[in-house]
């Protein structure tokens, strides 16, 4: 039960009530039987810094952020990591009451990784990966991928986004990212190991989308999508159709949030512990009210 020696954790968002991180984190807390509790805060981007501030004062453990506070809330830390500078965005708080800081992380990009390393049983050093989307978390992921030394494309429906973080790889990890436009997408995407949507396209409540075209999948790839709800989206579907091998987007979501208690409470969260989270998250997905 949460009492005054309870750790307390959580997320800020707008909106926040579909958020699935109280789920997976107290169901590893349980099974650790750790005294800590987290729970969901719908922030407005007005009382953003009062409520980090006011997590502080509260001697909160630790924050994740999420939709739309992940660059906003950067001028609030007091450090970011190196992944959160290259990435330009914080999606995980911790508060160091020791050093008397408040530090901001990025555990999107590595838990994309983590979530395609597990599943290939495989590093990402030379492979080739296709990236649909320009958003934050093909931001996250290019940037991450690139520092393990995957090769990347990107397409993305606003050509100028992915155009935007093609010169920021350049500067800040002189690499080069492939910026593919429609009229070649189909060939290009014949040359990659990895194809990874990382648009909203598919998402709940428009399941019915696809980002691309069936018959643009080219055959026998990974494919991966990094829309988690619903668990195996349009895309994955029509991936499977082409045998494909795919992961779908429940295993970064942990990921990431397995990232985030390492940094969190200093300890590696076990394969079994992941496990258990993704399995909270799996149940609550499938339970989830169907409007
Ligand atoms: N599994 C995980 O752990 C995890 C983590 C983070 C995010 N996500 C999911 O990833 C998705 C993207 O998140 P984000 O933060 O990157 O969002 P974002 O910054 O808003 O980016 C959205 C991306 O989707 C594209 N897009 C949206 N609607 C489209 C359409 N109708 N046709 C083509 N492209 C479209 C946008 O293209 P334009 O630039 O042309 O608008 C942009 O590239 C969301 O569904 C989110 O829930 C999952």
């Amino acid at each position: 039960m949460t009492g005054s020696k309870t750790k307390i954790f959580g997320v800020l968002g707008h909106p926040i009530g579909h958020s699935l991180s109280p789920v997976m984190h107290k169901a590893f807390f349980k099974e650790k039987k750790i005294n800590a509790d987290y729970f969901a805060f719908d922030v407005d981007e007005k009382n953003l810094g009062d409520a980090i501030h006011g997590a502080d004062a509260l001697k909160f453990c630790g924050l994740n952020v999420t939709i739309p506070h992940k660059i906003s809330v950067i001028k609030y830390m007091d450090e970011i990591s190196e992944e959160a500078r290259l990435i330009n965005a914080v999606n995980t708080i911790k508060f160091d009451y020791v050093k008397d800081l408040i530090i901001g992380y990025n555990t999107d990009g590595i838990g994309a990784i983590n979530a395609i390393e597990k599943n290939l049983n495989d590093g990402l050093k030379g492979k080739k990966i296709f990236i649909l989307g320009a958003g934050g978390a093909a931001r996250a992921i290019i940037f991450s991928a690139l520092s393990n030394n995957a090769e990347i494309s990107i397409y993305n429906r606003t050509v100028e986004k992915a155009i935007l973080i093609g010169n920021d790889v350049k500067e800040k990890l002189n690499k080069y990212l492939k910026v593919v436009h429609l009229k070649n997408l189909k060939d290009e995407l014949k040359d990659n190991d990895i194809i990874i949507n990382a648009t909203s396209v598919g998402m709940f409540p428009n399941a019915d989308e696809c980002p691309i075209n069936e018959y643009c999948i080219p055959k026998g790839k990974v494919v991966m999508d990094i829309v988690y709800n619903p668990i195996e989206t349009k895309f994955l579907e029509s991936a499977k159709k082409r045998n494909c091998m795919t992961i779908n987007g429940v295993d970064m979501l942990v990921e990431q949030g397995a990232e985030a208690l390492k940094i969190w409470l200093n300890m590696e969260p076990e394969e079994y512990l992941i496990n258990i989270m993704k399995k909270s998250i799996i149940k609550k997905l499938k339970n989830k009210p169907k409007n």
